[in-house]
This record gives structure tokens, sequence and C-alpha cells, in this order.
């Protein structure tokens, strides 16, 4: 089954929602138009990866975003958008069922240091012009949309498996939704970046920053986010410094 509505684009099964956003973006859909599917054969993640999403487990949707701010250069707009749906997931597990989610920088939503939400954000071009940012998010609702620890390179749970009771999927994008909204109308602001601060996972904790190239592996603590979207650390000889989204990834 498809239903298209004005800003809306609901799959039964189709090959990954930020495709087909992409697909419609370049036809002029409007800001905020979402497109949602309950499986997808192609799911993307970040780097290449693959998504799991199995049918009846999952919330996968994007949304088009084509009004953002032109005050900031482009790895910025990006880290602050990603940042914008991890913290609308994470806020909205947190509102709607007591759920202390957090933020592990830069795109993913743990729960008891899980992964149960990615969010990937991608920019579309028209010639030199962005066009508008597809922003792609995928939350483990179910324990059949979690991958077997074997299979992820980062450990996975669902929300259900950490709250122990069925979730209306429909309720929790309308949670999401509305958290995007109200934060998406603070981007610029400190607000912003201290509500991100306050979820961000192992905050004062030391853990492993690796890096593919050059391949490194580094013990640092994490201290919180710079203004332009970085992660902020200290090495073990106390230099801080700040790294930057698609450099590495964390390890506890
Ligand atoms: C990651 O953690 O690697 C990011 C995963 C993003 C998955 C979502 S599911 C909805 C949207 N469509 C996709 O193909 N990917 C994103």
């Amino acid at each position: 089954m498809e239903l298209h509505l004005d800003g809306l684009r609901y799959f039964e099964r189709i090959d990954s929602t930020n495709v087909e956003a992409a697909r419609w973006a370049g036809q002029g859909a409007p800001d905020m138009a979402l497109v949602i599917a309950d499986e997808q054969t192609a799911g993307r993640g970040r780097q290449g990866r693959k998504w799991f999403t199995p049918p009846g487990a999952a919330l996968a949707f994007s949304l088009i975003l084509r009004d953002f701010p032109q005050s900031l250069e482009m790895p910025h707009l990006m880290a602050r958008l990603t940042a914008l749906g991890a913290l609308a997931v994470s806020q909205a597990l947190q509102e709607k069922y007591g759920l202390p989610a957090e933020i592990k920088w830069p795109n993913d939503v743990l729960l008891e240091r899980r992964k149960a939400c990615g969010i990937l954000a991608e920019a579309h071009w028209q010639g030199e012009q962005l066009e508008a940012v597809i922003l792609g998010i995928g939350v483990n609702v179910a324990p059949a949309a979690a991958p077997p620890d074997g299979e992820v390179i980062f450990p996975a749970t669902s929300v259900e498996t950490i709250l122990r009771k069925p979730v209306d999927r429909l309720e929790l994008l309308r949670t999401i939704l509305e958290e995007l909204l109200t934060w998406r109308a603070h981007l610029l602001e400190h607000d912003f970046l201290r509500a991100w601060e306050a979820r961000l996972a192992f905050r004062q904790e030391w853990v492993h920053l690796l890096s593919d190239a050059p391949v490194s592996d580094q013990q640092v603590m994490v201290l919180g986010v710079g203004g332009d979207g970085c992660l902020r650390v200290r090495d073990s000889l106390g230099k801080e410094f700040s790294v930057h989204t698609g450099e590495v990834r964390l390890r506890p």
C-alpha cells in the first residue's frame, strides 16, 4: 500500500526513505515533507553501511528540510541538523516513556548504552545550490528491529526491550515530530547546544577515539560539544582538542 498526501508519502515497503525523499525533493517537495515506510529493503546507514528495517518493528522516516539558517557553513549545518534529529528522538523517549536516552556523538541515540536509533542527514544539491537536507531517522521500536550483536559495530537495542512493554509507533512518531519542530526553532541558540550537551553520552568518561585514516585508537575524556557541532575532548596528557563528524568513532 502507498499513500501520497501533500506533505506525506507512506510506503508499506520501499528501498530507502532517504532515497525517496531525495527523489521527492528534486520534484519540489515542501519544507518538512515526510516520507515514512513500514519496511526498508535497502535502508542506508552512515559511511555506506546498511540499516536494517524489518516490517512492523521500527520507525523509519525522512524529513525534507528546505528552510534552514543561511549563516551556517555546510559541515556545521549538517552537524546541527543531525543533532536536531538525535535531540528530538531522545527528548521524545524521555517525555513519552521516561527513558533517559543519551546522544552518542555525532548521530546515535542510546538506551542503556545500546543503540536504539540512528540519524542520517544528507544534503541534496541542485548544481551549486543546496536544495534540501534529508534528515533520515531510524528507531528500533520492537526487538525484531535491533540486529544481533555480531552483526553491528555497536551493540543495538530497541525501545520495547528497555521499556518492557509495547510501544505505539505512531504516538512515538508524533512526539518526535513535535520535539523536532520545537527544537528547530532554537537551532542557533545556546539553549540548543546546552540541551544537546545535557544528553551527551560518555560525558566526563574515558572513551576510545577510533579513526580509520590514519588508523588510530586514542583514549580521550569526553568534555562536551563545541559551537560548530564538534566534540570537545581531552587526552591523557591534559591537552584539549576538537574532533569533527566523519573523522572518528567512539567506543566506551
Ligand atoms: C546510522 O546510524 O548509520 C544512520 C541510520 C539511519 C537510518 C534511517 S532509517 C530512515 C532513513 N532512511 C534510510 O535509508 N536511512 C535513514
